[in-house]
């Protein structure tokens, strides 16, 4: 089965086009060329370090959920490495630059034209620092591009093309939690978790990538593993506070490394702003009811997860019969329908990259 669905997916690469650049990429160069509007920065390659929310296939198939049944549901229609049901915030944010969606690293031999995008070095469950799973952290991640440019596979000329997306949504705080961190030592732990995010966005900035994205930490009392204690009535505002905290201390270091450079090279996504707003809108913005906290995916005992398996087989989670119309996929990750929303409440400041 694994083997079946891995020897499609490569089918699938290779079947794909060579060129990274769409149709409406084209005709935006040629229009821009038309208006004489050089100063306009149009990024042609996407190279992307983070977790789950930025993930497209890295993790390991006979390990990772996101290639388990029902990941992919939606998009491509089977599992295919994605924590969600479909795309996630890295295909949208490729399609707002007019390419592809960068290949996964783990794929980089299998699609060469693909190369061209950029590429994905996102792999869930991980964070700044090391979380327990034996996949890079955000240190090793940078440290993969950085091989590749020494390698010569991208020359200063392609970072300078290029723009990077950095995504760091609390996997560092799990494991502290999990490994018996304190409330009391918290606040600390945040100022260590951000302090290290500052040190690998100046990293990737260092190598020559031009604009730099970094999320804020999402509204994590707000993810259906915590609002389940409120049957997805509430989130959890103790939890939301942390989220808050990291992102204060993240738009400070942000400010001062811009100080630090000549243009804006680094902009904050403001991914936890965004989930709060679509999920209190009373309307979603492409349809008119409003999206709830609790999951599409949903596990049917506390010790499974989506895509959990009983040993005779047998599924230990429910699936919706609309995942468009829900907000989160499972017990952390948004669905299509969430990202999409979410993308379309980020565009605006996504005009900045261009600036
Ligand atoms: C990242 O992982 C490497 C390899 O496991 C480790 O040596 C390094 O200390 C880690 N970096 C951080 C910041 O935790
Ligand atoms: C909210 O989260 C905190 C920290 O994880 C926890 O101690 C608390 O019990 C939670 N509150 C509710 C109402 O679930
Ligand atoms: C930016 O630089 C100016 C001048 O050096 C300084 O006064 C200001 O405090 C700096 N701001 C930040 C956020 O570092």
């Amino acid at each position: 089965m694994e083997l079946l669905s891995y020897t499609f997916f490569l089918f699938f690469l290779i079947a794909g086009e060579e060129v990274c650049a769409n149709a409406q990429d084209r005709r935006m160069k040629t229009l821009t060329h038309h208006h004489h509007t050089y100063g306009r920065f149009r990024p042609t390659k996407l190279f992307v370090f983070g977790d789950s929310y930025a993930d497209t296939g890295n993790n390991p198939m006979s390990l990772a959920s996101s290639w388990k049944a029902p990941y992919g549901a939606t998009f491509p229609g089977k599992p295919a490495g994605r924590y969600s049901d479909g795309r996630v915030l890295t295909d949208y944010l490729a399609r707002f630059m007019g390419i592809k969606s960068p290949l996964p690293y783990k794929f980089r031999k299998y699609g060469p034209g693909k190369l061209r995008c950029g590429l994905n070095f996102a792999y869930g469950g991980t964070g700044v620092f090391d979380t327990g799973n034996l996949l890079p952290n955000m240190t090793t991640q940078i440290g993969l591009l950085q091989r590749l440019i020494k390698d010569k596979v991208y020359t200063k000329r392609d970072l300078k093309a290029s723009l990077a997306l950095f995504t760091v949504s609390g996997n560092d705080y799990d494991a502290y939690t999990s490994n018996g961190g304190t409330e009391e030592g918290l606040p600390a732990f945040i100022t260590n978790v951000v302090n290290q995010m500052a040190i690998d966005l100046k990293r990737v900035h260092h190598i020559g990538i031009r604009r730099v994205l970094v999320t804020t930490l999402q509204p994590i009392g707000c993810l259906p593993r915590q609002t389940v204690y409120s049957s997805y009535k509430q989130c959890n505002e103790t939890e939301n506070t942390a989220s808050e905290y990291h992102n204060q201390l993240l738009q400070e270091v942000v400010a001062t490394l811009n100080n630090n450079t000549k243009e804006s090279s680094f902009i904050i996504l403001d991914t936890f702003s965004a989930f709060k707003t679509v999920l209190d809108s009373k309307t979603v913005l492409t349809g008119n009811s409003k999206f709830s906290l609790k999951p599409c995916c949903e596990p049917t005992r506390i010790d499974a997860n989506c895509g959990s398996l009983d040993k005779n087989g047998k599924e230990l989670y429910t699936v919706c019969n609309e995942p468009e119309s829900m907000f989160f996929w499972d017990t952390v990750h948004p669905t299509q329908a969430g990202w999409r929303a979410v993308y379309l409440t980020l565009r605006s400041s996504l005009n900045s990259i261009n600036a």
